[in-house]
């Protein structure tokens, strides 16, 4: 098994920035959108700690979580706990690179910032439409590939740097240890999800502005953030900008068979 996903000190670091809530806050709001029904079941593949999952569960929902790593495992167990949610998660230390199998219908899947680390995306895509109840969605966030153009613009001062990111697929990131992750854009995996019988496919820009704003200090600030809130909310839909956001989110439905009685 990979043991680099178990130093989980920079990702937990990371969930503590008010970009990181943000962007969870952001997510919540398009699922509500498109969730009805309660005491739901959640399947969240490379779930991590359980934070994505963490608000369903304190309205009812039932959570499986599979992640590589038995530290996030623990951490999402000790969340739940804190919260008297200790009888709504189970979890499974499972390498999706491998795919998975469960004997289980979910309501609701998430793949949520995973695909950046495996190159079976279209082998996963299968088995979570395999998983899915009728009627059942599936919530995707990936790392916009057309942000990546933005940090060394604006941090770093590097139009060389800019310049290969234009195409750039693949790039080194060290949130668990020094990693080489995958970047992709919206359009390629609605072609995917398309090929494998989704349907009803819609895309959200996940911060179109926030990760274009410098000062990183100033996100602090409760009133700012609550005014960049607000404009995050308005242009998650607002062609172009969702286009140029730093995570695309995709809600898509399982499409239904349709049987021909003759
Ligand atoms: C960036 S975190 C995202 C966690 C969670 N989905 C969220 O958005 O809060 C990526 C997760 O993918 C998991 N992961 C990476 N490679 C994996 C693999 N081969 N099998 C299972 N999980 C994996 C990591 O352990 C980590 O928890």
């Amino acid at each position: 098994m990979n043991e680099k996903y178990e130093n989980i000190e920079k990702w937990l670091n990371y969930q503590e920035s008010p970009w990181a809530k943000m962007s969870y806050e952001l997510t919540e709001h398009v699922l509500r959108k498109h969730i009805k029904g309660s005491h739901l079941s959640v399947l969240d593949i490379g779930g991590g700690n359980g934070q994505e999952s963490l608000w369903l569960a304190k309205e009812g929902a039932n959570v499986t979580i599979l992640d590589i790593s038995q530290n996030m495992l623990n951490d999402a167990h000790k969340k739940y706990e804190e919260n008297g949610l200790e009888d709504n998660i189970l979890t499974s230390k499972v390498d999706l690179s491998k795919g998975f199998n469960l004997n289980k219908k979910y309501d609701i899947i998430f793949i949520h910032n995973l695909f950046s680390y495996l190159d079976n995306v279209d082998q996963l895509l299968q088995q979570a439409h395999y998983h899915l109840a009728t009627n059942g969605i599936l919530s995707i966030m990936h790392i916009n590939r057309y942000s990546e153009i933005f940090p060394p613009m604006i941090f770093e001062n590097d139009l060389d740097k800019a310049y290969e990111k234009i195409d750039a697929k693949r790039t080194k990131i060290d949130l668990f240890e020094d990693t080489e992750v995958y970047r992709y854009i919206a359009d390629e995996m609605i072609k995917k999800l398309e090929k494998y019988n989704f349907d009803k496919i819609e895309k959200y820009g996940i911060m179109s502005m926030c990760h274009l704003i410098k000062d990183n200090e100033i996100k602090f600030d409760k009133e700012y953030y609550e005014k960049l809130k607000k404009l995050e909310l308005r242009l998650m839909q607002e062609y172009p900008y969702y286009e140029i956001a730093r995570f695309n989110q995709i809600i898509a439905r399982k499409k239904l068979v349709e049987i021909n009685v003759s």
